[in-house]
């Protein structure tokens, strides 16, 4: 049973993750939120690339990914980049790169899957320069009282299909508790099923 999971986790289910995330829905945000990054950028959970055809003017940019499939499927957009650009193999709990480095952090649909978003968190706040700025795009706990418990009722046989993601991480508190503040936040459901659908996106900075 272990090795029939480990073997979907590593193969099969980056296929489906890349094509779920091309959702039409998910690709409009994309549009809208990307090229709003500047200067030196660091993509946190950056899976198959699927923000690169949206970055314009940044200097350079380093993608973090754990999954070597999703790097792979990744790497044909990567070559195309207008900017210098490169991938590292590594987790948001423990960034491989030094302080006071990123003018932006992005990252999309990815601290529903990581371990321990506070440790992700402040992570990023090591990384990013004073005056910097996190853009995000997440989906999370519903406000409505019976998808909510319809989140809490299916996350664990969720979690095992779908890479360990939560469909009911608390994104507004995490931010704030590791010392965000926004400086734009919208949320509201999109397209699909309502308990994975919950969408908070805007943009975050250092308080
Ligand atoms: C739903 S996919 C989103 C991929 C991409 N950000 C996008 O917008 O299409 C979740 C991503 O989070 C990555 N991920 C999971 N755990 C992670 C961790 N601890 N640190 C960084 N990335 C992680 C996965 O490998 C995957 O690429």
């Amino acid at each position: 049973m272990f090795e029939r999971m480990s073997l979907y986790q590593k193969y099969l289910l980056p296929k489906l993750l890349n094509w779920a995330m091309k959702a039409p829905a998910l690709s409009k945000l994309r549009s809208e939120l990307i090229p709003s990054a500047e200067g030196k950028v660091l993509e946190i959970g950056m899976g198959s690339g699927l923000n690169l055809p949206h970055y314009d003017g940044i200097s350079g940019l380093i993608g973090l990914e754990p999954s070597e499939e999703l790097q792979n499927l990744a790497e044909d957009m990567l070559i195309q980049t207008h900017f210098p650009s490169e991938m590292l193999t590594g987790s948001a709990e423990d960034i491989p790169l030094e302080s006071n480095t990123f003018d932006t952090v992005v990252m999309t649909w990815t601290l529903c899957s990581v371990t321990d978003p506070v440790l992700a968190l402040s992570e990023i706040k090591r990384v990013i320069k004073p005056g910097g700025k996190v853009i995000f795009a997440e989906h999370g706990k519903s406000p409505d009282q019976n998808i909510r418990k319809l989140q809490k009722t299916l996350n664990p046989l969720w979690s095992r299909i779908a890479g360990g993601c939560q469909l009911n991480r608390e994104i507004v508190d995490l931010y704030e508790s590791s010392g965000f503040k926004f400086k734009s936040m919208e949320r509201g459901y999109l397209e699909g099923p309502k308990f994975a659908t919950y969408n908070y996106r805007g943009v975050a900075a250092l308080r």
